[in-house]
């Protein structure tokens, strides 16, 4: 089943506790946690505490938390949000040994992700596929929301999934709104990620369910 993962980079932080639950009435299951380090990416930006706080609301109701470290060297991180989280994804840029930091985050009891700039070939997901639950394909260099799709993804999107197998889901993360959204999905992406698309409109629950009924009917 794809999901539409909100990103709540983009959403107003003073306002977690109602924006989530009412995300969470309105179907989403997976809400995706961005951290940045000011030095991989950037931008600095969620920390554990705010993490733990988002997991609270989020576990309660049956839910998942996905955080997506852009972080230089994130093996000590991943130790410090995996009681938050349920899947946490590094970047293949990040550090000269992705394959012992994905065991570590399976160790962890998260599932595990690979992620990879707009830039990175996308063979290097080859050699890591046995510790691979999924792979988080950028679609905007990482750092910022709101920025464009970079539109030579989908075909990155479709490579991927021909070359992995079907047990690795593969997700999607930034420049996804509604004009891209079955596109994506249409290519092989299993896990959407979202942030101003969603939060950035008016009603971000409505925004959600607009991109859910895009992504079904890809
Ligand atoms: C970008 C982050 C994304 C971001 C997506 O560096 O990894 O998760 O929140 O934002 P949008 O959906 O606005 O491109
Ligand atoms: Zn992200």
């Amino acid at each position: 089943m794809p999901a539409v993962c909100p990103s709540l980079m983009s959403a107003d932080p003073l306002r977690f506790g109602e924006q989530v639950p009412a995300l969470l009435d309105a179907g989403a299951c997976v809400f995706h946690v961005d951290v940045m380090d000011g030095r991989f990416v950037p931008n600095l930006m969620m920390g554990t505490e705010i993490t733990r706080g988002i997991a609270g609301l989020v576990r309660e109701r049956g839910g998942r938390v996905d955080v997506h470290l852009m972080v230089e060297r994130p093996g000590d991180a991943i130790g410090w949000f995996a009681p938050h989280a349920d899947m946490i994804s590094v970047h293949v840029e990040a550090d000269p040994h992705p394959h012992q930091l994905l065991g570590q985050i399976r160790a962890a009891g998260c599932l595990a992700g690979i992620a990879i700039n707009p830039g990175t070939p996308l063979e290097v997901v080859m050699p890591l596929a046995e510790r691979l639950d999924y792979v988080n394909c950028m679609g905007v260099n990482p750092g910022f929301s709101g920025q464009s799709f970079i539109p030579g993804t989908l075909a990155r999107l479709r490579a991927l999934r021909d070359m992995l197998p079907t047990t690795v889901a593969l997700q999607v993360d930034g420049g996804i709104g509604p004009a891209n959204a079955a596109d994506a999905r249409a290519c092989g992406a299993d896990l959407l990620v979202s942030a101003s698309a969603i939060f950035g409109a008016p009603d971000p629950v409505a925004a959600y369910a607009d991109l859910v009924e895009r992504v079904a009917a890809a």
